[in-house]
């Protein structure tokens, strides 16, 4: 059985598992500036095990309002396959769905990870902006390899 709930405390072990297991080395190494964006996000949630283990995560940064901005979700490398990330974004396109943009940023297509994940979130029926005649800008990443 996995459960979604909010949460709003976080622990650094608990989260640097849950970050290494994806790779995502940029967050592992400084895990307690993640946990104080967890803190700061407008909603974590997270999926669970009957158990307790941390299986998943999803956060968003939004005005409750217009826009519902997804930033990080992922799933224990363990368990990736098992329907997780789809009940962690279903979650939030539920919680959101009155905001006028659900918007996230990913890799590339042309990237090792873009494939995979393209195919997760077309499989959740999201499109990518300019197939709806949208851009989307942001300032140059300084240091891919740090936060
Ligand atoms: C992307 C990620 C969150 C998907 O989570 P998951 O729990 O493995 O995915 P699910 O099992 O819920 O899959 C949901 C659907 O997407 C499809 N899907 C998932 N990964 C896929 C892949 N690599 N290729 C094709 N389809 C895929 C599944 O077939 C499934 O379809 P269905 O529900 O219609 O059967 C997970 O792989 C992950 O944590 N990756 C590392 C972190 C990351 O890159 N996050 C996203 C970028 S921000």
């Amino acid at each position: 059985m996995v459960i979604i709930a909010q949460e709003t405390s976080f622990d650094e072990a608990e989260m640097f598992e849950l970050y290494d297991s994806v790779g995502w080395h940029p967050w592992t190494r400084d895990v307690t500036r993640v946990c104080r964006s967890l803190a700061n996000s407008h909603l974590v949630i997270t999926a669970r095990d009957e158990s307790g283990k941390l299986l998943g995560l999803a956060r968003t940064v939004s005005d409750d309002e217009i826009v519902c901005y997804v930033q990080e979700l992922l799933v224990n490398a363990q368990h990736h396959g098992k329907g997780i990330g789809r009940r962690l974004l279903e979650h939030l396109k539920g919680r959101y769905a009155h905001c006028r943009y659900f918007v996230l940023t990913t890799d590339h297509e042309s990237t090792p990870e873009g494939p995979a994940n393209h195919a997760f979130y077309r499989r959740l029926d999201l499109i990518e902006h300019h197939e709806q005649g949208l851009s989307a800008f942001g300032l140059r990443v300084r240091d891919p390899r740090s936060l």
